[in-house]
């Protein structure tokens, strides 16, 4: 799928990624600012914490348990569409998901 990352300055960057691997594992190979990924994608760092395109949110997996309380330790505000990036797995269905870097991870 295609993926749109939006920079906290506007900037926009453009992926063409896999399906079946992670939105994170696909940024971080693509060299994409701001999206880090620092624990590998087990839900023990939340510098993956990307803002969703409200649009898209019905397509994305369900957030658990233990996603829920990582994203209470985000470096920057929680918002209703806040996700962790490792927890999405890319599908053709996501192709043309929009997401937003947050301002604390650049
Ligand atoms: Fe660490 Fe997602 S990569 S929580």
């Amino acid at each position: 799928p295609r993926i749109t990352v939006l920079q906290p300055g506007g900037r926009r960057v453009e992926i063409e990624a896999a399906a079946g691997i992670s939105l994170m594992l696909a940024a971080v190979r693509a060299q994409v600012p701001g999206v880090l990924g620092e624990c590998g994608g087990s839900l023990a760092c939340a510098t993956c914490h990307v803002y969703v395109d409200p649009v898209f949110a019905g397509r994305l997996p369900p957030v658990t348990a233990a996603e829920d309380e990582m994203l209470d330790a985000t470096a920057s505000e929680r918002r209703p569409s806040s996700r962790l990036s490792c927890q999405i797995v890319l599908t053709d269905a996501l192709d043309g998901l929009v997401v937003t870097v947050p301002d604390s991870q650049i």
